[in-house]
């Protein structure tokens, strides 16, 4: 048995746990592992490397990805140079399932988010035997309770909002905080609760401008001089869009958000309320460094459980972590379904009892 590993689209702290996770396991059940570098790129130009015990060791605990990983390379839409490009994107998918027979591999186990399991499952619903891993910090995989990376982004995002209270109680400012998380409010909710943020502002729940001003104004006005706003970088006005900072022409998701906490800073300098406010855009501090245990233990459990399928033959199926046990689910009923905050969940309103502000009083009736 012969397997090969990719990692694809955004990197996230854990992606080496998975990848150890596998190649231990596979290594111990006697086969072969080949790491494909750069997510499908490696395997739609045939760039691979071995993968033995000895070239996992250490990695558990290190961010990122050995393997490398692109958030462009589609086999079916290949933009990258030399064999793509962005204007003219090309269907190399028969390349990739030529170069998965030249290199003698059995199965593939693919490790990313909604952009790569999707062309997993286009590939395993062209014939190639292929597991899917779910990642993802923005934790909006439907199929699966949690991804690993949302706890390491967690940690990263509630630090800084615990860090941001003494500077701006000492100088009674508004500090208003972005967290990451595309179209879904996971990061930036827990951040909140967890750094008991004064406000959270969610892509679920647009806020309104009159609202976030209150919020501050009334906190003032009951002597607390300093408010933390913690904001999706997915939040928007009830009446307007999300704030798109970028656009990444061959990605599968091409938007890239950012800077709504501009917006919000705006609001509350304009508004009267006569505070300072400061912003601070957390980015991509999110995804680096080491995992956490929890996603370490996470990661591993996902990498052993995708070699069992593999074992199993349970091919077009992806790890999935439901009610504190490892399971699989079809990678068709795991793509395309984003799983968003709801507005009237029960975390939501044990933030609203304890008195956050969600930026918009519907909400609170
Ligand atoms: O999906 C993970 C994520 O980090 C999002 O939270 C964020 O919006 C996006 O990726 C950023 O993408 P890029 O690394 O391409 O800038």
């Amino acid at each position: 048995m012969k397997i090969g590993i990719l990692t694809g689209g955004g990197d996230c702290p854990g992606l080496n746990a998975v990848v150890r996770g596998v190649t231990k396991a596979a290594v111990r059940r006697g086969w072969e592992v080949l790491g494909l570098r750069d997510g499908f790129r490696g395997l739609v130009e045939n760039d691979a490397v071995h993968m033995g015990d000895g070239d996992v060791s250490g990695i558990l605990v290190r961010g990122g990805t050995v393997l490398g990983t692109s958030n462009t390379a589609n086999p079916f839409r290949y933009t990258l140079p030399p064999l793509g490009s962005c204007d003219k994107p090309r269907d190399l998918s028969k390349q990739a399932f030529k170069n998965f027979k030249d290199l003698g591999l059995d199965a593939l186990v693919a490790i990313g988010g909604d952009g790569t399991l999707t062309m997993a499952g286009q590939l395993y619903r062209r014939g190639m035997p292929v597991v899917g891993v779910p990642k993802t910090i923005d934790n909006d995989l439907s199929a699966t309770d949690v991804t690993f990376g949302f706890d390491s982004a967690l940690q990263v995002a509630t630090e800084a909002v615990d860090r941001l209270h003494t500077t701006a109680e000492s100088h009674n400012r508004v500090m208003i905080v972005e967290t990451m998380g595309r179209y879904a409010g996971w990061i930036a909710l827990r951040a909140g609760l967890a750094g008991g943020g004064d406000i959270i502002l969610l892509p679920e729940i647009p806020y309104r401008a009159q609202d976030i001003v209150k919020a501050v104004a009334d906190r003032k006005a009951r002597g607390k001089k300093f408010s933390i706003v913690v904001v999706a970088e997915g939040a928007r006005p009830e009446k307007g869009e999300m704030t798109v900072t970028k656009v990444v022409k061959g990605s599968p998701d091409p938007l890239r958000l950012g800077g709504v906490s501009y917006k919000i800073a705006d609001i509350l300098e304009k508004s009267g309320v006569g505070l300072e406010t400061r912003v601070v855009v957390l980015g991509h501090v999110q995804r680096g460094g080491s995992p956490t245990p929890f996603d370490r233990w996470l990661a591993t459990g996902f990498g052993v459980t995708a070699a069992e399928l593999v074992a199993k033959k349970k091919f077009g199926h992806m790890v999935s972590f439901r009610d504190y046990g490892f399971t699989s689910v079809k990678i068709s009923q795991a793509v395309g379904k984003l799983r968003r905050v709801s507005p009237g969940s029960q975390e939501v309103r044990t933030a609203l009892a304890v008195g956050t502000s969600f930026g918009n009083s519907r909400l609170a009736r």
